[in-house]
């Protein structure tokens, strides 16, 4: 099933979909070493024309009603600091995995925790979903503090499960179902 175009506001943020203006802003924020090595999804070194490519290929996921990703912007000046995303979307089992990244000049602010709660509200809410898995590789405290900010819920690790630039990484895997997340406070840090 297609998923809407979304534009999803927050106290401090706005999530919207990408423009092809924003590719620049992408490959600046994204082709910083310290966000690419967290990820498998980015790579590194972020050459010209990938931004583009990236964002040109977003409407598709969202036809095909298997991703969803939003730029997150400040409210108050509009800047792109971040990506947050529902990939994988499996409609049949109503199960969606979340991705995300913010550009390193805007960490430890809350803007991940903000955008990311906000987009499994929405993914809930909206979409339908029943449950919202998110992988973050062991040596990435940062990442599991945002999931379990969220009322994310880990539920083990995939020992060895991606080779990334020669080294495996083991996966904490986390996951907070419709259920869950509506019971879970809002602000909680
Ligand atoms: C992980 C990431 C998205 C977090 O974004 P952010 O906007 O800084 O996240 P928030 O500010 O909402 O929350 C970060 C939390 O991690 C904590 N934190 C930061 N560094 C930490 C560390 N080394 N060890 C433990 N906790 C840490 C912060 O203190 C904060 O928790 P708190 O609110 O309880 O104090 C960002 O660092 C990033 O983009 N990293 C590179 C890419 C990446 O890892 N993407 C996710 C792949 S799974």
């Amino acid at each position: 099933m297609k998923i809407p175009v979304a534009t999803i506001r927050t106290e401090r943020l706005v999530l919207r979909p990408f423009r092809l203006e924003d590719a620049m802003r992408v490959q600046e924020l994204a082709g910083d070493a310290a966000v690419a090595e967290m990820t498998d999804a980015i790579p590194h070194p972020y050459e010209d024309g990938m931004a583009e490519e990236w964002i040109a290929g977003l409407p598709a996921g969202r036809e095909a009603g298997t991703g969803l990703a939003l730029a997150i912007c400040l409210k108050s000046d509009g800047p792109v600091i971040g990506a947050v995303s529902l990939g994988s979307i499996r409609a049949e089992h109503r199960c969606a995995v979340l991705g995300y990244w913010i550009g390193r000049p805007y960490w430890n602010k809350g803007y991940c925790t903000e955008a990311t709660r906000a987009l499994v509200e929405y993914g809930f809410r909206s979409l339908g979903l029943n449950r919202v898995q998110a992988y973050h590789f062991e040596p990435n405290p940062a990442s599991g503090r945002v999931l379990a900010k969220i009322g994310m819920r880990r539920e083990g690790v995939l020992r060895q499960h991606l080779l990334v630039r020669g080294r495996f990484q083991d996966l904490a895997a986390y996951a907070v179902l419709a259920s869950e997340f509506a019971d879970a406070r809002p602000a909680d840090g």
